[in-house]
């Protein structure tokens, strides 16, 4: 990591601190007895690196405005993804223990409630877009507000993240070859990692423009930047898995090859991987070229996404 021009490490420690203090003011409105509130509470605040809520932060920064009005969108989309890790991490869907240095949310509360603790994250999340006065100065235009509510649900949703998962599901490597169309797998596979991990990326990017009123001018070039990123961290996702250290990760590592997930790794080998997810960094922060030093924590983001060790 590159730290002479702009220093990363301070800027992610200090804004997810920003970020984890809404999470726990939004907590705080819920009563800690009950024992939905404390699944929700476990995996919320279990320690995620906030990559999603910090795009947010930067890309409104980037747009050279005031960055605090992107914190509930920065929030809701916390929420959101961290619905998704409950679910994806069930025993029906990855049947995975451990999530964020921690026992994943069914292992402690079961099953049902870690479902509905899901459920509960996912609706909570609109419910602060629609009246994120009560805990948040500045807030975002109403017109504003309804934006973020169809960038973050459409991203979220059955032609999202929800629709990624189903083909995750879907397809093995074994399926997909197994019908004989070798060649069309890579796209297959970017089709799928685009879905369930790139369009929660391309939303947080998208909702740090939407959530100051930036123009159309620079919302182009930052979606451009958002969909190499998405792609990029899924990549990186899938080489973490093979050769990560799952200390440092909070998660499992080797369970892909394991399912037989469909894995850039797996199509491609670990070695260009590594060279495809780089070449997608640079190619998000080309479609920067335009903006001023305002971006530079998106640019050193995407930096780091392919150098990252969790
Ligand atoms: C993990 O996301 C799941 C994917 C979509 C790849 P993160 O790597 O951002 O997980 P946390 O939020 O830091 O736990
Ligand atoms: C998780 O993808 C993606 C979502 C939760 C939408 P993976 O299943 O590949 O990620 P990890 O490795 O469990 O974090
Ligand atoms: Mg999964
Ligand atoms: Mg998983």
């Amino acid at each position: 990591m590159n730290d002479s021009v702009f220093n990363l490490k301070t800027f992610l420690a200090e804004h997810q601190v920003l970020v984890n203090t809404h999470l726990k003011k939004i907590l705080q409105t819920l009563e800690s007895d009950r024992e939905l509130v404390q699944a929700m509470t476990h995996s919320l605040m279990a320690g995620g690196k906030r990559l999603r809520p910090v795009l947010a932060l930067a890309s409104a920064r980037a747009c050279g405005k005031d960055f605090t009005l992107a914190l509930p969108a920065a929030c809701a989309l916390e929420m959101i993804h961290t619905y998704s890790l409950i679910h994806d991490d069930l025993p029906a869907m990855d049947d995975d223990d451990l999530r964020r240095g921690k026992p994943t949310c069914h292992k402690i509360f079961g099953e049902a409630t870690a479902m509905l603790a899901g459920d509960a994250l996912l609706t909570h999340a609109f419910t602060i877009l629609a009246h994120p006065c009560d805990l948040f100065d500045p807030v975002p235009e109403p017109q504003n507000l309804l934006d973020l509510v169809a960038v973050i649900s459409r991203a979220a949703g059955v032609n999202g993240m929800v629709e990624g998962q189903m083909l995750d599901m879907m397809h093995s490597v074994r399926k997909i070859k197994d019908k004989g169309n070798k060649p069309q797998l890579l796209d297959h596979l970017k089709d799928i990692h685009a879905l369930k991990t790139g369009q929660m990326i391309l939303a947080s990017v998208v909702s740090g423009a939407v959530s100051v009123n930036a123009p159309d001018h620079l919302r182009l070039p930052l979606e451009i930047y958002a969909s190499h990123v998405g792609l990029a961290f899924q990549v990186m996702d899938d080489i973490l898995n093979v050769q990560g250290d799952p200390e440092k990760m909070g998660k499992a590592a080797g369970s892909d090859i394991l399912k037989d997930k469909l894995t850039f790794p797996a199509v491609m080998g670990l070695d260009r991987s590594k060279a495809y997810a780089k070449k997608l960094t640079d190619q998000a922060k080309d479609a920067l070229d335009r903006f001023d030093g305002n971006a530079d924590p998106l640019r050193a983001i995407a930096g780091y996404v392919t150098n990252r060790d969790r």
